[in-house]
């Protein structure tokens, strides 16, 4: 016997139907157990619940359910204890611990398979994966929730320039910015939600394509495995991976949001800025350049939003154009939504701890906040208030600010004679305005950055976090 055949002989997905062995090339090829033997507990799972139903339905006896028990029990031992005989002969996840079952409980592991195939068998165990994952994703996004909240706290009253075009635009509460955080991370939470559910459903008992001629009872494993439903068509039950792509959808905005986040930190920890100070155990070095100190964390999480939005894509293209029902493009579907999963939570899990050891510098925020003429829309809103229309009043605050630029100035240090040139309704009550305190205060509706309101929102989003 020649390699390729002592190899292929031992191969399940190898009959008398072939003539020679798969070429050792292809065998490499095809094979997918490197990456998908983490999928072992999930098949284990799922296979016991398919065992218990066929015995509940009479397709096997009731000492082979116990063989298979006892058999996968082992074998999910020897898995944890990374022990388990994988072998690239037996291509994919399924095929090994079909293979190590029938070592281990004879013919009783030979009707595992009944009523089944890996179509249906690969779909049930990415399901049940991604179900795990999502819960431990939504677990991570609710930590930096809390972590926002608790830094929020601290800064209900500490006031930085709000931007738009990255120039200075309006004053705004730093917790308010930081909650701005906190919604879009609600959001994430809820998209993941929504996903859960369309990827809660059981595709097992669709077996290759068409279902089973045997009686099975779906309903049951289901139930079983904590499913919510099953996938109504066969067919579609093993072919269509629109559950794993939404899941890196999401996690693609997850990654969005967190990118946008840390661009802000690696600007503000710019001494320029000096809003925050990262801690040392969150930077590094430069191995030239001894006075460095870098935001590693922040541009990598940053960077790594580039691999999972090309995750996101691959899945898309290897989804496209694929004719009913399962094709072995399939195959390509895991390393990138396993890669997807790992990368959202190590970027969720570093970068909770980095933003709850940031160190804010409020007197710089402060002083920031001064710049920039940053009151003038509170000015404007002033004189509409003192009967003067929106428009006319955005030209004559203009034009004082263009006054104060010529004196080198900042509008809220003109004086009061200064100020009555450019509005004769401009009075002494001007000053509480031009104020940054008084700025932030003033915009107290729903959705604003008033410090009281601030600290409802907060309150607010506390409770729903419970
Ligand atoms: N390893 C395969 C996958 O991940 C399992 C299904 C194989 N099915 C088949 N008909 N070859 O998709």
């Amino acid at each position: 016997m020649s390699d390729n055949e002592k190899v292929d002989s031992e191969s399940k997905s190898r009959s008398g139907r072939f003539n020679e062995p798969v070429s050792a090339e292809v065998q490499r090829f095809t094979a997918s157990v490197a990456f998908d033997q983490r999928l072992a507990e999930f098949d284990i799972e799922a296979s016991l619940a398919h065992a218990r139903m066929l015995q509940a339905a009479g397709i096997i006896a009731e000492g082979e359910l116990a063989a298979i028990e006892k058999g996968m029990a082992q074998i999910r031992a020897e898995v944890r204890a990374g022990s388990f005989p994988w072998s690239e002969a037996h291509e994919d996840v399924h095929l090994n611990i079909e293979r190590r079952l029938t070592d281990l409980a004879g013919e009783a592991g030979k009707r595992l398979h009944t009523a089944r195939s890996r179509n249906d068998q690969v779909a049930t165990d990415l399901r049940l994966y991604l179900r795990s994952a999502i819960d431990q994703t939504l677990g991570l996004v609710k930590g930096l929730q809390r972590a926002l909240l608790d830094l929020a706290d601290e800064h209900v009253d500490t006031v930085m320039p709000g931007y738009t075009h990255m120039q200075a635009a309006q004053p705004v509460s730093f917790a308010h910015h930081l909650m701005a955080y906190f919604e879009m991370l609600a959001r994430d939470a809820q998209r993941l939600v929504d996903c859960r559910k369309r990827v809660n459903r059981l595709p097992l008992g669709a077996a290759a394509l068409a279902g089973t001629s045997l009686p099975i009872d779906r309903q049951t494993v289901a139930k079983e495995l904590g499913f919510e439903g099953v996938c109504e068509n066969s067919l579609d039950a093993v072919s269509d991976r629109d559950f794993a792509i939404e899941f890196c959808a999401c996690a693609a905005l997850v990654m969005t949001h967190l990118s946008r986040f840390c661009e802000e930190i690696i600007l503000w920890a710019n001494p320029r800025f000096g809003f925050v100070k990262l801690a040392d155990r969150y930077c590094t070095g430069s191995s030239i350049m001894p006075q460095k100190k870098n935001p590693d964390v922040a541009e990598l999480i940053r960077g790594k939003t580039g691999r999972v939005n090309g995750h996101l894509v691959a899945l898309l293209t290897l989804m496209k154009a694929q004719p009913l029902a399962y094709n072995r493009d399939n195959q390509e579907d895991k390393e990138p939504l396993f890669d997807t999963a790992d990368t959202i939570a190590a970027s969720l899990a570093v970068f909770t701890e980095m933003l709850s050891a940031l160190e804010v510098n409020r007197e710089e925020m402060r002083r920031a906040a001064k710049l920039g003429h940053i009151t003038a829309t509170d000015l404007a809103e002033y004189l509409v208030r003192k009967g003067v229309p929106f428009r006319e009043a955005h030209e004559a605050v203009a034009q004082a600010v263009r006054h104060a630029e010529s004196r080198g100035a900042e509008l809220a240090k003109l004086g009061l004679a200064d100020l009555k040139r450019f509005s004769a309704r401009i009075g002494e009550d001007v000053f509480e305005v031009l104020a940054l305190e008084g700025s932030l205060r003033a915009r107290s509706h729903l959705g604003g950055t008033a410090p009281a309101r601030v600290k409802a929102a907060i309150a607010k989003a506390r409770k729903a976090l419970r």
